[in-house]
């Protein structure tokens, strides 16, 4: 399975920054075997969106809203952001679920509103630092699948452990090939034949020196990238990492 190398890059970049990194990457990424995605914020994606149209870096946005139109003062349609040029779209953040208490009804509305509009849905789950000392890690994320992903959801999943997001801790590579075939096993429960070929990325404190071990894990189809992908040399040593899992060459 091709794996996904994708970067939220959060509440971060003015226009010259954003430009100058997506300019980097486009000059630098070369030929990949892996699929590389940038997530800017929403005011960068029309510039960015057009600044690599032919490039083979996909550009998608970090959340829509689940209308396609109205009064929301302050949101983004999934809509506008495919008209801005995105072609992807993260969901269900842990950051949206916490600092906006998005829950999972409201992110599968914004799941089905997003593959409306034609963008590729990225849906985010994964428990916090207590729910998974109290050892409810997998029904923590069950209940995320489950109540997020609409019964014919052909997007991706990220599995992002909270306390692993920007902290510099990530799960032992045990607990992840655990977690990922957990969630590959509930996918296809929910899903039936179609959950059995879905991408499931890892993320939280992914870097150039972890990646190539995370990266090949059973059942790891990608990565997504917070910190380590405003930095084009970061970002793209880690799909090399994923790369090298893909051509069989053990890389670190
Ligand atoms: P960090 O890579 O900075 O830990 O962030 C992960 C993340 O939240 C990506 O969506």
């Amino acid at each position: 399975m091709r794996q996904l190398i994708a970067g939220n890059w959060k509440m971060n970049g003015k226009l010259a920054d954003g430009a100058a990194l997506a300019a980097s990457l486009d000059a630098q990424a070369g030929d990949l075997a892996c699929d590389l995605l940038i997530c800017p914020p929403a005011t960068l994606l029309a510039t960015l969106a057009a600044q690599l149209s032919g490039s083979k870096i996909h550009v998608g946005a970090q959340d829509c809203h689940a209308k396609p139109s109205g009064a929301h003062t302050g949101d983004i349609s999934a809509p506008m952001l495919r008209d801005a040029g995105a072609a992807w779209v993260i969901l269900g953040h842990s950051e949206r679920r916490a600092d906006h208490g998005e829950s999972d009804a409201v992110v599968l509305a914004k799941v089905l509103a997003a593959v409306a509009a034609g963008l590729a849905p990225i849906v985010c789950v994964g428990e916090t630092e207590a729910q998974r000392l109290a050892g409810e890690q997998n029904t923590v994320v069950a209940l995320q699948l489950t109540g997020s992903l609409p019964p014919d959801f052909a997007g991706v999943v990220a599995y992002e452990p909270v306390w692993a997001i920007g902290t510099g801790r990530t799960p032992s590579e045990a607990d992840v090939a655990e977690m990922h075939a957990h969630i590959r096993a509930t996918l296809v429960s929910h899903l039936g034949a179609t959950g059995g070929g879905l991408r499931i990325l890892y993320g939280g404190s992914v870097k150039p020196s972890n990646a190539a071990a995370l990266m090949s894990l059973p059942e790891v189809g990608g990565a997504l990238v917070g910190g380590a992908s405003l930095v084009a040399a970061d970002f793209l040593a880690i799909a090399h990492a994923s790369d090298a899992v893909a051509t069989g060459v053990r890389a670190g």
